[in-house]
């Protein structure tokens, strides 16, 4: 798509949305994904206008989520096909599950239509209405939009779960573990896993929450603290970093890496889960980019499975493998004492 056909759509962005629910709303995705059809069948079977659909579609077409060929020059013979997947993309953007819906309720409007100020550093967003890290007040509805997006991570750590949880007995630490849901989740397909979730303190209440809404009884636990502040603590077996590591500065996330090399024993694993950078993940942070661009403290920013395999050889640790998923999970062992490390 060229610059001027994608800032024409950009421009257009409401309305083109207002079709693509319609269609999905319709039926007509579903319909247009599992096989071509022309207008006239199309506009029989969903009762509606041929000559209205006809536009429809090509709104359809000229976002390029479905593929028109004419035929002569009666348009009702004109045959659309969605292309693979359009009808799962609307439900994730549009339906009742959207991340974008969900991410459009943070005030990005304090930064709109102020970006030279913002990007001066005379405008920021305000820490009454966003900080980083939330703030106490802040933190039930931040650790809430996280967890609607945690799917796909699920996916991948229940994929996997006899690989990583297969021994009896194994203790999780999940640092920066939201409001324990990713742990809840962990612990119904690892029946003898234990997670403890180390978190700020004020979010506590948030974990005690999802221990009484789910049936793991004390295999999840609560760790408070600051991980900024304070060494990691010891008596786990592995430590996870889903969606944290990117949230700082690359010397921030290597001194988080460290003190998880130092608090986990030799053989202890740690695990890394977020979206790593591709043009698809690029474009599904574009909120988080532009909304950030007014909160200093948050870095947020995708990186390269190799960033962190960097990072990780660099913090001592080895055997680092990459498991496949919707969302790749990197697992690296402690294979050394510190000791030896630094005698090295
Ligand atoms: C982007 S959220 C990810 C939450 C969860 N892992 C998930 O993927 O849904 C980052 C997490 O790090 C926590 N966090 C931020 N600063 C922290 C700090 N200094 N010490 C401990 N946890 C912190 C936040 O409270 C939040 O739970």
């Amino acid at each position: 798509m060229t610059p001027r056909a994608l800032l024409s759509l950009l421009a257009n962005g409401t309305k083109a949305m207002d079709v693509v629910r319609t269609a999905l709303d319709l039926g007509l995705l579903d319909a247009l994904e599992a096989e071509a059809a022309d207008v006239a069948t199309l506009s029989a079977k969903f009762e509606v206008v041929p000559g209205r659909l006809y536009k429809l579609l090509d709104c359809l077409e000229s976002l390029g989520l479905v593929r028109g060929e004419a035929i002569g020059d009666d348009f009702t013979l004109t045959r659309y096909l969605a292309v693979p997947g359009l009808r799962d993309a609307a439900v994730a953007v549009a339906g009742p599950g959207s991340l974008e819906l969900d991410r459009d309720r943070y005030p990005w409007r304090s930064l709109h239509g102020n970006l030279p100020e913002v990007l001066r550093g005379t405008v920021s967003m305000p820490e009454s209405a966003f900080a980083w890290p939330p703030s106490a007040a802040q933190l039930e509805g931040f650790e809430s939009s996280m967890a609607a997006g945690l799917a796909p991570f699920v996916t991948t750590f229940a994929d996997h779960a006899p690989t990583l949880w297969g021994a009896p007995g194994l203790r999780l630490l999940d640092v920066g573990g939201g409001n324990g849901t990713l742990a809840a989740e962990l612990l119904g397909h690892a029946p003898s896993l234990v997670v403890d979730v180390y978190n700020l303190p004020e979010a506590e209440p948030l974990v005690a929450r999802t221990r009484a809404e789910r049936p793991h009884g004390d295999r999840l636990g609560f760790v408070g603290g600051d991980f900024l502040g304070e060494p990691l603590p010891g008596g786990y077996d592995a430590m996870s970093f889903v969606r944290v590591l990117h949230d700082w500065p690359i010397p921030t996330a290597r001194m988080l890496l460290r003190k998880a090399y130092q608090a986990l024993p030799v053989g202890g694993r740690v695990l890394i889960c977020e979206e790593f950078r591709t043009p698809e993940r690029l474009a599904a942070q574009f909120f988080w980019s532009y909304f950030l661009m007014g909160v200093d403290a948050c870095v947020s920013r995708l990186y390269a499975i190799s960033h962190y395999e960097r990072l990780l050889q660099g913090s001592g640790f080895a055997d680092i493998t990459v498991l496949p998923g919707p969302v790749e999970l990197i697992v690296a062992t402690k294979s050394t004492s510190e000791e030896t490390r630094v005698s090295r």
